[in-house]
């Protein structure tokens, strides 16, 4: 599996599925959530609320993923996962590594071959994008050991310059050991 970053922004990216760093509620918000939901038009807001209607009544839970259908993204499918939110809290790596993990299974489930996914919890979450880097590599690398051939490429798309530079340092580390 090819594994790499990139400056850019998620919602053009032209791969099966793009990850979204939603909320438990996933009624959308500001950053990256807000920019999909924006690109996606109003009919993923309407299957996030089937969602809560029928399969995740009480929200989704942090470091856990679901799938929705993209809509107007040039993304066939939105994998919406929630991150560990550094300003309630939740400071525990494992939640942010289940991010990672649990959306590359839910996007291999869909039948994605291709994902893009951004810097999870490294905006309004708090974390540090240089922590968010590591774990999300790391994440990325055992699950592909673990699921060989079953995905062709993750992609991290990264708005910024100094978060495209972090994943960068950590995937230059990761291919040194
Ligand atoms: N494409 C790629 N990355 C983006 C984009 C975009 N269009 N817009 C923002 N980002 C980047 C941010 O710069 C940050 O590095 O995504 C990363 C994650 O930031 P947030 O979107 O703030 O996500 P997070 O920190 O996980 O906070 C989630 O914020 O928007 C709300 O509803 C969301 O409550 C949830 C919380």
């Amino acid at each position: 599996m090819r594994i790499r970053a990139e400056q850019g922004d998620i919602t053009t990216a032209h791969v099966d599925a793009i990850v979204n760093a939603a909320n438990s509620s996933l009624l959308g918000g500001g950053g990256v959530d807000g920019a999909i939901h924006a690109a996606a038009g109003p009919r993923l807001l309407e299957a996030c609320r089937e969602l809560r209607r029928t399969v995740l009544p009480a929200g989704l839970a942090v470091g856990d993923a679901v799938a929705t259908p993209g809509f107007d993204l040039p993304a066939r499918w939105v994998v919406h996962t929630v991150g560990p939110n550094r300003h309630a809290g939740e400071t525990d790596p494992s939640l942010l590594t289940s991010c990672f993990t649990r959306s590359l299974d839910v996007a291999a489930e869909v039948g994605a071959r291709t994902v893009a996914v951004p810097a999870v919890s490294a905006g309004v979450y708090g974390w540090s994008p240089d922590d968010v880097a590591a774990i999300a590599v790391r994440a990325v690398d055992g699950w592909d050991e673990a699921h060989p051939g079953r995905l062709d490429e993750v992609r991290f798309v990264l708005f910024s310059t100094p978060v495209h530079a972090a994943f960068e340092d950590a995937l230059a580390t990761a291919r040194r050991h």
